[in-house]
């Protein structure tokens, strides 16, 4: 049965890039049977000119009725006056929380094309391949009481609370554990054990967890520590298991290790329902950079690579998932680059040389 994709382009290089993602869903469409059916909706900014509200209630329906999302970006400088309560980023956080999707897997790998367009040194970041999964419902982002109050005295006070239950770690802790069994068998725990209360439940539940999984070896480290380890020697990570404002922070320091943002794709999971249906939404992590968007310059990539975890996670196609990576791989290979790889490849350029590498 055709699956559906609901397609979010949203602002910024969201357009661009997954106007790139679309041709190589065509390609698998003609050469590989590919067969899903493509829906889209308005997201962010582009959701709020139209439609009054960054995602509509219809969008979210449409979401929770599709098999997957993929997602673009969200966000640019014409939306930042508006209130706090008035965000572009609004939709992917609704998505989030409305959806479930409580897993947010955010790989980083140095392919060895690229070993140099890290600012780390290559003989620290050659062959890295980390995956971060954080958790994306919870925490501080989420977490009850928020706000800011104005105290007797005028003085302003700003409050989010960093929440976590056993349930919410469980389900995460999971799923990390499920993924480094299919790599290398290692998972750190990233929290702050030593100041937060819920750091030290975060802990002791992912140790109690571990008891089930007698093949994996279960490291813990501060979050402090674990940023400084990512910039000092990343290679001895496999899985990252952390919360939501760490997993944020530390995905965006991984990805550059990797050389460029433009590389990096995520998925975002949440728990199968009766019928083994997962929700689940697909997104580059490097945002609607606003600064380049509009002129056709922006590396597809991570848009790209964002599709081929849609088709692993979502439509079980490991043999079409990697056929999307490997021809990025060789489009590097052979010398293509966008600017932000130090080339002078156009999006549609790039898009060309993946397309060309897909057989
Ligand atoms: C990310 C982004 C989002 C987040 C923003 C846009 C709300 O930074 O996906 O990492 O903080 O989760
Ligand atoms: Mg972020």
């Amino acid at each position: 049965m055709s699956k559906t994709i609901l397609v979010t382009p949203g602002d910024g290089v969201g357009p661009e890039v997954m106007a790139q993602a679309i041709r190589v869903i065509d390609w698998l469409k003609a050469h590989r049977g590919l067969d899903v059916t493509l829906e889209t909706a308005l997201v962010g900014g582009a959701a709020m000119d139209a439609e009054g509200a960054a995602i509509s209630r219809e969008t979210v329906a449409r979401a929770k009725a599709a098999d997957a999302v993929l997602f673009g970006s969200v966000g640019g400088p014409k939306w930042e006056k508006l209130g706090f309560d008035n965000r572009p980023e609004i939709a992917i956080l609704t998505l989030r929380k409305e959806l479930g999707l409580f897993a947010n897997l955010r790989p980083a790998m140095v392919y060895d094309p690229l070993v140099d367009a890290s600012t780390l040194k290559p003989e620290v970041v050659r062959g890295l391949d980390i995956m971060i999964v954080r958790e994306s419902t919870g925490g501080i982002y989420f977490g009850e009481p928020r706000g800011v109050e104005i105290l007797p005295n005028g003085v302003k006070r700003g409050v989010n609370t960093e929440v976590y239950d056993t349930i919410e770690i469980e389900r995460v802790a999971l799923v990390a554990f499920e993924l480094a069994q299919k790599r290398d068998h290692r998972v750190t725990s990233v929290e702050k054990a030593n100041v937060m209360e819920s750091g030290l439940l975060w802990r002791e539940t992912v140790t109690a967890l571990a008891s089930d999984y007698p093949d994996i070896a279960l490291s813990h480290m501060y979050a402090d520590n674990c940023a400084m380890q990512l910039a000092r020697n990343p290679r001895q990570f496999d899985v990252i298991v952390t919360g939501n404002l760490f997993g944020d922070i530390l995905s965006d320091l991984a990805s550059m290790l990797t050389g460029s943002l433009g590389m990096l794709p995520s998925a975002t999971l949440g728990a199968p329902d009766a019928s083994g249906k997962r929700p689940s939404l697909y997104e580059p992590i490097h945002g609607s950079a606003p600064d380049i968007a509009g002129q056709g310059i922006a590396n597809p990539i991570a848009q790209i690579l964002s599709l081929a975890m849609l088709l692993r996670y979502s439509l079980n196609l490991e043999a079409d998932a990697k056929r999307v990576e490997d021809a990025v791989v060789k489009a590097l290979t052979d010398g293509a680059r966008t600017r932000d790889l130090g080339g002078t490849l156009s999006t549609a350029q790039m898009g060309d040389a993946i397309i060309a590498a897909l057989g």
